[in-house]
């Protein structure tokens, strides 16, 4: 939490960290609870290419608004001097935004585009339901642990006041 009298940057700053979360976790949540689902309605064989397709395009979406939130969060520390609380238990909850951070830049910019986009397309050509039952674990497993690093960026923040 920001306390009165670092006005008006800070401010602008942990606006501008919500909204990135808040649109990449939502449009995560979409994927995850409406996209995938409506997938199965789809003949057999145009799922998987319809999952790439909208896929594709949140990725792209995706990718800036982690840099947003992570360029947001960077200044946020810098500004708040909270680096010592890095390397404490007292700030795990701060950990726990970067870890979670860390992997969506790797699964981002490395391992989608690189790995995973390829394999998976192959998988599908073979088993496209199987394939589809994975991603939708996979997406509610990482919307479960937004949600845990959220309520603990939440109450830490509101720890480190
Ligand atoms: C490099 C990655 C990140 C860094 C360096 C970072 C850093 C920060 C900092 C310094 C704050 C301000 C804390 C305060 O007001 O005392 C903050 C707030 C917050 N962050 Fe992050 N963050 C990162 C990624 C994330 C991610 C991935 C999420 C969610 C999935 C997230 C969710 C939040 C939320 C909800 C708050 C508001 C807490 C509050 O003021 O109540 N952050 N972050």
């Amino acid at each position: 939490m920001i306390a009165s009298g670092h006005w008006p940057v800070l401010a602008a700053l942990l606006a501008l960290h919500i909204l990135s979360v808040v649109f990449w976790i939502g449009g995560m949540g979409f994927v995850t609870v409406i996209v995938l689902p409506a997938l199965t309605r789809l003949p057999p064989g145009r799922r998987f290419p319809a999952f790439q397709e909208l896929e594709r395009r949140f990725a792209r979406a995706a990718q800036i608004l982690v840099i947003l939130t992570g360029a947001s969060g960077g200044a946020l520390i810098a500004r708040l001097h909270l680096q010592p609380l890095l390397d404490r238990t007292a700030g795990l909850w701060l950990d726990g935004m970067i870890a979670f951070w860390s992997f969506f830049v790797l699964l981002l910019f490395v391992l989608e585009p690189l790995v995973l986009h390829r394999r998976l397309a192959a998988q599908a050509q073979r088993d496209e339901p199987r394939v589809l039952t994975r991603l939708g674990r996979a997406h509610v497993i990482l919307l479960i642990l937004a949600v845990v690093v959220i309520a603990a960026a939440v109450l830490g923040a509101e720890g480190a006041a």
